[in-house]
């Protein structure tokens, strides 16, 4: 299976039905993605498939074949991403466990729509957080729909 892992070309020989986050994690060993329900229900496994938000744990490979896989390791690899700061600004995690999930499933629906007020972007984010950083989620969110360029 051929596809575009951030930025550089890969091949995965595979069950095709091997749910992605396995690849990204075992055979591609990017970790940032994480692994929490399994069943397409937190987010914490979220990464960006052509520019959309997708659960990996529940994402199977053969969907990727040809497309541009972005994880948490390829978001901010240039430079940072205005997601990113304004979760350093804004000091959101906690245990950190879902944050690489919210970053990615944050910046694929601003990416989508650009310029998005508060409530909207948030309507879109049905990531979980255990730890309930929800408030500073939202802190950070509201700063990103405050910021001139995202
Ligand atoms: S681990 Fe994928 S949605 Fe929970
Ligand atoms: S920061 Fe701990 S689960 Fe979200």
């Amino acid at each position: 299976m051929k596809f575009i892992l951030n930025g550089n070309a890969v091949n995965f020989q595979g069950e095709t039905d091997t749910p992605l986050l396995w690849v990204i994690r075992e055979h591609f060993r990017l970790t940032g993605s994480k692994f929490g329900c399994g069943i397409g229900a937190c987010g914490a496994c979220t990464v960006q498939v052509d520019g959309k938000a997708v659960r990996s744990c529940c994402y199977p490979l053969r969907l990727v074949e040809g497309c541009h896989v972005v994880t948490i390791e390829g978001l901010g690899a240039e430079r940072r991403h205005p997601v990113q700061q304004a979760w350093i600004d804004e000091d959101v995690p906690q245990c950190g466990y879902c944050q690489s999930g919210m970053i990615m499933a944050v910046s694929a629906a601003l990416a989508q729509k650009p310029r998005p007020t508060e409530q909207q972007l948030i309507r879109q984010i049905s990531n979980l957080c255990r730890c309930a950083t929800y408030h500073r989620i939202r802190a950070a969110v509201k700063r990103l729909t405050q910021e001139p360029e995202v």
